[in-house]
C-alpha cells in the first residue's frame, strides 16, 4: 500500500532541518543515541493495526505512558529532549520523537533513514502492554510485531539489530549490560555477537536468543552478521516502516 504524505509548510520543513542539527548536538554531547532510538521505537511500537490506535503520535510525553513498565527510563529521554522541543513549537511531538530516532541512528554511523514530516499528536496514550516482553520467544515476537503492528518476520530480525546501540539497566528492565563492546556505534556487531554465543560482560536477552532458534529468523541473523550493507539497507527500510505505522496511509 502506497503512502500519501501530508504537505507541510516551508517553515515547518526549515524547522525540521534546524531541529535535526540541534538533535545531533545533543546526542553527541550526552552520548544518548541509544535512549533516543528507544524512545522513538517505544513510541511507534504500540501501534495496533486493527484498531489503528497507538503508534508514533507524540503520546510518550504523557506521564501515563511514561509510567508503563516497558518505558522505565524514558522519562530521561523526554527530559533531555524538551529544551530542543521548546525551540521548535511548530514541530509536533509525534514528528520530533521520530526525528530523534532517525538522527540517533545516523549520528552513530548507521544508515540514513528517510524522514517524512506531518504526523499529528494524538491526545490519548495507548493502553499498557503492547510492547514486547524480553523474557518471551518467537511466537510472542510474531504476535507483537506481526499481528499487532503489521510488520514482517524480516522486520523483527533487522529491527532487533537496534540493540547494536545501548545497554540494559538493572533498575529499568531488570537486565544489565550491553549487547556489544561498542554500544555507541551503529554497526552489525549485534548479529555477530548473537551468533558467537554468550560472552563475559555482554548480554543477550531471551528475545534476542530466540532469533537463533527459528528457521526463518536464523538465516537472517546469519545474513546480517556476514553483510553489513544488507543489514543497513533492510534496517533503514524497516525503521522507516516502524516510524510511520498508522501515518500517511493511503
Ligand atoms: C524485539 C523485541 C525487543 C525487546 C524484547 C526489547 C527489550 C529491551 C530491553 C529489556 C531493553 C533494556 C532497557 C533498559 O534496561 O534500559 C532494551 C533496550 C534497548 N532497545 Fe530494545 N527491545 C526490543 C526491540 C527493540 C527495537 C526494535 C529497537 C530499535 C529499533 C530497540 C532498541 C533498543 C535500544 C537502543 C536500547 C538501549 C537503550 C539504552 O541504552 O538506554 N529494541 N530493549
Amino acid at each position: 500500500m502506497g503512502k500519501s504524505y501530508p504537505t507541510v509548510s516551508e517553515e515547518y520543513k526549515k524547522a525540521v532541518e534546524k531541529c535535526k542539527k540541534k538533535l545531533r548536538g545533543l546526542i553527541a554531547e550526552k552520548n544518548c543515541a541509544p535512549l533516543m532510538l528507544r524512545i522513538a521505537w517505544h513510541s511507534a511500537g504500540t501501534f495496533d493495526v486493527k484498531t489503528k490506535t497507538g503508534g508514533p503520535f507524540g503520546t510518550m510525553k504523557h506521564t501515563a505512558e511514561l509510567g508503563h513498565e516497558a518505558n522505565n527510563g524514558l522519562d530521561i529521554a523526554v527530559r533531555l529532549l524538551q529544551p530542543i522541543k521548546d525551540q521548535f513549537p511548530i514541530i509536533t511531538y509525534a514528528d520530533f520523537y521520530q526525528l530523534a530516532g532517525v538522527v540517533a541512528v545516523e549520528i552513530t554511523g548507521g544508515p540514513e533513514v528517510p524522514f517524512h514530516p506531518g504526523r499529528e499528536d494524538k491526545p490519548q496514550p495507548p493502553p499498557e502492554g503492547r510492547l514486547p516482553d524480553a523474557t518471551k520467544g518467537c511466537d510472542h515476537l510474531r504476535q507483537v510485531f506481526g499481528v499487532q503492528m503489521g510488520l514482517s518476520d524480516k522486520d523483527i530480525v533487522v529491527l532487533s539489530g537496534g540493540h547494536t546501540l545501548g545497554r540494559c539497566h538493572k533498575e529499568r528492565s531488570g537486565f544489565e549490560g550491553p549487547w556489544t563492546a561498542n554500544p555507541l556505534i551503529f554497526d552489525n556487531t549485534y548479529f555477530k555477537e548473537l551468533l558467537s554465543g554468550e560472552k563475559e560482560g555482554l548480554l543477550q536477552l531471551p528475545s534476542d536468543k530466540a532469533l537463533l532458534a527459528d528457521p526463518v529468523f536464523r538465516p537472517l541473523v546469519e545474513k546480517y552478521a556476514a553483510d553489513e550493507d544488507a543489514f543497513f539497507e533492510d534496517y533503514a527500510e524497516a525503521h522507516l516502516k516502524l516510524s510511520e505505522l498508522g501515518f500517511a496511509e493511503a
